[in-house]
């Protein structure tokens, strides 16, 4: 018999000893001050396509500024390196699971590709250091780069280096070992792709960092 997803997933969990949970549509409905303030301004607008001549730092760093990364992150973000140590650092990359293939319906995702000169992400549970709230990406939703009507699926990780109930998203290690091992730089998130994202096409990704932020890019799957 055919493994179905949920088994697939819960294998993967075992080996990557993390609890994790089938992904599930959101109807991503309803509009937060965030959206509000992105939708007013083209310049902060959450692009369905990629623009002419996308920059993805200078695009999240004008919409950060204009509140969808918290205050006190912004002179981080303005400042020295502020591009690739703060910014690229936030910016998502599909990477390969070892010793297998991403299960089908999903991406795996990291985020500050160092190949681009970006900083690699970390990862840290709820504690003193970040005032209890955690440092990881709590949500990802995924929209294919299209003008036309397409389905946007979030996937949610409310805890970190295991999951909640009711969580959706996964997590995986890339070259295997402890999460928490590097500051859990090695972290892989399995994001779920929308039902109409084939290989090849190109998704947006936008994501939120609970510490930095909300990010916007876009990613070959
Ligand atoms: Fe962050």
């Amino acid at each position: 018999m055919q493994s179905t997803r949920r088994e697939v997933l819960q294998g993967m969990a075992l080996a990557a000893g993390a609890v994790i949970l089938v992904p599930a549509v959101s109807a991503c409905t309803k509009k937060d001050g965030a959206s509000v303030l992105a939708n007013a301004d083209p310049a902060t607008r959450v692009p369905q396509v990629i623009p002419r001549n996308w920059d993805p730092i200078e695009f999240n760093i004008v919409r950060g500024n204009a509140g969808h990364i918290p205050a006190s992150y912004l002179p981080d973000v303005n400042g020295p390196n502020g591009s690739w140590d703060h910014v690229g650092k936030h910016l998502p990359y599909v990477v390969t699971l070892d010793g297998g293939e991403t299960p089908e319906g999903y991406v795996a995702l990291m985020w500050g590709d160092q190949e681009k000169g970006h900083t690699p992400h970390p990862n840290e549970r709820r504690g003193e250091a970040n005032n209890y709230e955690g440092h990881w990406y709590n949500w990802i939703r995924i929209r294919k780069a299209t003008l036309s009507e397409a389905e946007e699926l979030q996937s949610t990780y409310s805890e970190w280096p295991g999951l909640a109930d009711g969580d959706s998203g996964a997590f995986a290690v890339h070259g295997g070992g402890d999460i928490e091992a590097d500051g859990g730089r090695q972290t892989i998130y399995l994001a779920a792709l929308p039902s109409d994202v084939q290989s090849g096409d190109i998704v947006r990704i936008h994501a939120h960092c609970l510490t930095h932020g909300e990010y916007v890019d876009f990613v070959q799957i």
